[in-house]
């Protein structure tokens, strides 16, 4: 530490590092205006837009948002959240797929507080908690900021399939020294690779938590899905919740279900987090751990934006509507990382398995060198620990042609 005289705590001067991916996007946005957009390969932040950098918006939503009466807006929700929007979660979050088992569901303040208060509520201080090697960096600083750690395990096989024994492993490692170990999932369309697994995959995964449960009846697992993308993954990005089957009781999964991508509604905050269980017990008391918390972090919830969603989702033409608007840009992203996908093949730039969602990975040493290099070309990337990560969600499909020949330049 350096010997600057500072105010706040010792345990806060971590926090103030500038976060990289910002300070590249706004790089990025200096070559915009520099050179004009054509000129520039911006696939640094992950936000859905238009090919001209636009946010795409859900109309639906935010017609029926606006058509609430002011009470509705200004009014506190109810500290779980509003009982219709607790239901439509669940129900939007599962789809068409019948769980075995109990669910719950509680309001928060999007993903990210759905991740904050599992970390809190289901991790002491100073204990590991299980990520990919692949992730959303943020789970970091989330870790940090409530006294846990990450800790990683190898995410994909040779094969590019998702290494459960590793995922084993790393759970037994972790429960040699704490009673208990959340291992958060981030798929489908997971952030940074598009990797969504099969049912078979699912499955074994599913049986080597099971089996680890079985064994170790001392201990804890607690799955945190986040499920962030879930709605950009097609009907596939739910043959993991077909392939659940029910879990011993030591065993929990809690899904963060957050209406920031399914609804572009980033910044109205709102999520759900959802618990499984086979205890009826202790899917509620995760309703309960978590609403605590939601008290004790910023109060409840925005109510207009849970009752928005839930007259939505229990109106048969709205919802037709509003996911037909939905589907419209998943197509979008889905075009662009096809013309991704193809170059890369053709110039043989090796990425992440990509199936949907936001982002594509190639894989590399020297992320963040690269990244640096790649600035001399005007494209803007996000270094990540195992490569380089590319919003394609904001890429232009004739950008995201030209982009891989780029890669391949810099990538060896
Ligand atoms: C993988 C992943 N998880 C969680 C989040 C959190 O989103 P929010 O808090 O807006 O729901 C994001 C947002 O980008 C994400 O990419």
């Amino acid at each position: 530490m350096d010997n600057t005289f500072r105010m706040i705590n010792d345990h806060a001067v971590g926090e103030l590092s500038a976060d990289v991916i910002f300070r590249i996007a706004a790089l990025a946005k200096k070559a915009n205006s520099e050179y004009g957009s054509d000129q520039v390969y911006n696939a640094s932040i992950g936000a859905l837009t238009d090919d001209n950098g636009n946010l795409l918006i859900n109309n639906t939503y935010y017609e029926v948002l606006k058509e609430l009466p002011n009470v509705y807006f200004a009014d506190y929700a109810p500290m779980t959240g509003e009982p219709e929007f607790l239901d439509a979660s669940i129900k939007a979050c599962f789809g068409d797929v019948e769980v075995e088992g109990y669910t719950e569901a509680v309001a928060v303040m999007g993903g990210t507080a759905a991740i904050k208060h599992v970390f809190w509520n289901y991790a002491d201080d100073g204990d590991e908690i299980l990520v990919t090697d692949w992730n959303w960096t943020p789970y970091n600083q989330i870790a940090y900021e409530n006294k846990r750690v990450m800790r990683s395990f190898n995410m994909f096989t040779p094969e590019n399939k998702f290494d459960v024994p590793a995922m084993e492993e790393a759970i037994e490692t972790v429960l040699k020294k704490q009673k208990s170990v959340i291992v958060v999932l981030n798929f489908p369309a997971h952030n940074p690779t598009g990797y969504t697994p099969t049912k078979e995959e699912a499955r074994d995964i599913y049986d080597a938590v099971a089996k680890l449960g079985e064994k170790l009846q001392d201990k804890k697992i607690i799955l945190l899905f986040d499920v962030a993308y879930m709605d950009f993954a097609g009907d596939k990005g739910r043959d993991f919740i077909r392939a659940y089957r029910p879990m011993p009781n030591n065993v929990i999964s809690l899904f963060s279900y957050s209406l920031s991508k399914t609804a572009t509604a980033y910044g109205l905050r709102t999520a759900s987090m959802i618990s499984l269980s086979s205890s009826a017990e202790l899917a509620l008391e995760a309703k309960a751990a978590v609403t605590f918390s939601t008290r004790g972090t910023y109060t409840g919830c925005v109510r207009a934006a849970q009752l928005a969603f839930a007259k939505i989702i229990n109106d048969a033409t709205l919802r037709a509507k509003f996911e037909k608007e939905r589907d419209g840009h998943v197509a979008l992203v889905a075009q662009r990382a096809d013309a991704f996908l193809k170059e890369a093949d053709k110039v043989g730039l090796k990425h992440s398995p990509y199936q949907s969602g936001f982002y594509i990975s190639i894989p590399c040493e020297d992320s963040m060198k690269i990244t640096e290099a790649l600035f001399e070309k005007k494209t803007f990337v996000a270094p990540m620990p195992k490569g380089l990560r590319i919003a394609i969600c904001s890429l232009a499909e004739w950008k995201s042609a030209k982009l891989p020949a780029i890669l391949a330049e810099y990538v060896k």
